[in-house]
């Protein structure tokens, strides 16, 4: 079932050049490894991808597979969060004892971590405060650079996959979408940027030193991970007409919920009643998200990796980016947005 014949991985590896490494490493700091950009459109991906690359796009498949797919900190654990209870007939009980990262294998986090230098990873967090237990983060790094095709095979034929990426659809295997479901999530650039500043925040392994103002640069400059931002959306987008794939807008889910919902319960073949309607969306709303330990991230604390005052439910609102640009950054993000969506009919709902 679902097997898949091989195919070599069809794209080049480049490296950086040198001005677009300072660029990174003056805003992240130095990171265990490094990063290279993958095809003819130059996605961003950390060193350790190329590993794996052709395991991912050759990975098999299986029909009951189920994707959320997104750029990061597009509202994708919002969305895996309302796919696997519609999927799973509300299930609040398993939702609630089973954490989301392991209800979710997640596909190209491997990437971040070189598992032949694990020592750097560690030697960067043992210089960070607190409670940093050492031990449990070597066994962490084990489990994280393990490439997550070896994990969903291992999961039994009888049991339905759910898969979390944020890779791009031409990085997925290319017969994704005649075998298994596909929901994408997209958000405004401005609000992704903003969010994902405070993400690399969150994460004590990148040393994010400069203002957002240098964050935007580099992210719209495309050098930030699996950038360029609209190649992203629009290959996504290309497809949202496939009876297999679900595009969603994170400012969709904002606007109104119950009717996000029903387009995934639609495309799920389900059917909610007011009652589960009402109680889905509650569950939903960012206040009980912040407090659900189940998707909170809030375990990884206990490991020390995560910064004080920072937090992976943050704000969870539209608009946010206006709190963080100034009129140069307003003017150059419109410009960005203008000359990427020339081309194409692909329009942010309420954007302006
Ligand atoms: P902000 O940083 O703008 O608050 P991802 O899951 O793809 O990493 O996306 C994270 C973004 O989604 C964060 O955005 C986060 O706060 C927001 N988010 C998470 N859960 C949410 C919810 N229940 N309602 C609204 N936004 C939510």
């Amino acid at each position: 079932m679902g097997e898949q014949k091989d195919l070599l991985f069809p794209y080049e590896f480049k490296e950086l050049d040198p001005e677009e490494e300072k660029l990174v490493e003056d805003n992240l700091g130095p990171f265990p490894t490094s990063l290279i950009k993958v095809g003819p459109k130059g996605y961003i991906a950390y060193r350790p991808y190329k590993r794996d690359a052709a395991n991912v796009y050759n990975m098999p498949l299986r029909p009951t597979d189920v994707f959320v797919a997104s750029y990061q900190r597009s509202g994708t654990t919002w969305t895996q969060e309302l796919v696997w209870l519609i999927a799973n007939d509300l299930n609040y009980e398993k939702a609630a004892e089973i954490p989301l990262t392991h209800r979710y294998p997640f596909l190209d986090v491997f990437m971040f971590f070189d598992p032949n230098e694990k020592e750097k990873y560690i030697n960067v967090m043992s210089n960070t405060e607190e409670n940093f237990d050492k031990e449990k983060y070597s066994q962490v790094l084990d489990m994280m650079s393990r490439p997550a095709t070896l994990l969903l095979e291992e999961i039994p034929l009888t049991e339905k996959r759910f898969i979390k990426t944020h890779l791009p659809m031409s990085l997925m295997p290319p017969t994704l979408l005649d075998t298994a479901k596909v929901v994408y999530v997209a958000r405004d650039p401005r609000d992704v940027a903003v969010s994902c500043y405070y993400h690399a925040r969150l994460f004590k392994m990148m040393k994010l030193e400069r203002s957002f103002k240098d964050f935007w640069n580099m992210f719209h400059r495309d050098l930030y991970t699996l950038t360029p931002f609209f190649e992203h959306v629009k290959e996504a987008w290309e497809k949202r007409h496939e009876p297999n794939m679900l595009f969603l807008f994170y400012e969709e889910l904002s606007k109104d919920l119950p009717a996000s919902i029903n387009r995934v319960a639609d495309f799920l073949g389900k059917k909610l009643n007011e009652e589960q309607m009402n109680r889905l969306c509650d569950h939903l709303s960012i206040d009980n998200f912040k407090n659900n330990k189940s998707v909170n991230y809030e375990d990884m604390r206990e490991l020390g990796v995560l910064a004080k005052g920072e937090t992976f439910i943050r704000k969870g609102k539209s608009g946010g980016w206006r709190d963080h640009f100034d009129e140069e950054m307003t003017q150059q993000a419109e410009k960005w947005i203008e000359d990427n969506l020339k081309d194409t009919d692909l329009r942010f709902p309420f954007m302006k």
